[in-house]
């Protein structure tokens, strides 16, 4: 899987079929969608159409959370299939921890990597408390964990405990919204290293070891959001990051659902 992917959240129709081709053809191999930001069709149409070989894209999904349970989330993985129209699927995610069904969905999804009806399974929204519940009726580890996380919102705990299960960490809003773009050291560094705030958040993440996907649907900052390998963030600076940390959550606190 490559680190650095597509976020397709609030992408529809025509336009989350042009962003996704544009992305394939900038260079982009990985497309993050979900049952719940309906448009898994748009996706498998963009891909298809793309040129680019289906066994080049990783392409995630996930369980919605009105889905959960053993037989629906099966029933939910059949009809992202159908959607999606790509042959298979490489990563399948649990998108919320929801009270009283994540285990028997867990369940479900190793069933479905036991069976080899996709690649490999992993959680979203697992904060460490979901990660301990998980290991006492899991018999697979999850391969990836995808939270929110940016310098802003420095799991530090969470990405060591996931390093030291071999779960990949993946940040979802990397780019904070463009909420943090004017952060007085984003732009001193975006002015140290010629690079934009993007830029500098989504190469720290990388830095990391920790997957970023980035949602743009325009063209020039589909580009920006790419070219971010060209150059590197010293450890004095990256430690300068770390200390950007203040719990800065945009989406949701995922721990509501203990
Ligand atoms: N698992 C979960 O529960 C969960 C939750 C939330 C999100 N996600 C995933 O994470 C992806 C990314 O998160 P997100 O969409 O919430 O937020 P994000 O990637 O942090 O920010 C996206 C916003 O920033 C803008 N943007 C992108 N690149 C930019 C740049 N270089 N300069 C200025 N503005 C830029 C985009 O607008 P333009 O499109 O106009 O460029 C868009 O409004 C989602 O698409 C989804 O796949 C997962």
């Amino acid at each position: 899987m490559p680190l650095l992917g597509l976020g397709v959240y609030d992408m529809h129709q025509a336009e989350a079929e042009k962003a996704i081709e544009t992305a394939l053809g900038i260079g982009y191999r990985l497309i993050d969608t979900a049952a719940m930001y309906n448009n898994e069709k748009e996706v498998g149409n963009a891909i298809r159409n793309s040129g680019v070989h289906r066994n080049e894209i990783f392409v995630t999904t996930k369980v919605n959370n009105t889905d959960h349970g053993y037989e629906n989330a099966l029933r939910a993985f059949d009809t992202s299939m159908k959607n999606l129209n790509i042959d298979y699927i490489d990563l399948y995610l649990v998108h919320w921890p929801i009270r009283g069904t994540r285990e028997d969905t867990w369940k479900a999804l190793e069933y479905l990597c036991y069976n080899q009806m996709v690649r490999a399974v992993g959680v979203a929204n697992y904060l460490i408390p979901f990660l301990t519940e998980l290991e006492t009726y899991a018999s697979l580890v999850p391969v990836l964990n995808q939270v929110e996380f940016s310098p802003f919102l420095y799991l530090k705990d969470l990405l060591n405990y996931c390093r030291q299960r071999n779960i990949q960490l993946q940040a979802y809003t990397p780019l904070t919204k463009g909420k943090k773009f004017k952060d007085p050291l984003i732009v001193e560094l975006s002015n140290t290293y010629h690079k934009s705030p993007a830029q500098i958040i989504l190469r720290w993440n990388i830095q990391k070891g920790v997957s970023a996907i980035p949602k743009s649907a325009n063209p020039k900052r589909l580009q920006e959001n790419f070219d971010i390998f060209d150059f590197e963030i010293s450890e004095a600076d990256m430690h300068k990051m770390d200390a950007l940390n203040e719990y800065f959550i945009i989406v949701d606190d995922p721990i509501t659902y203990l």
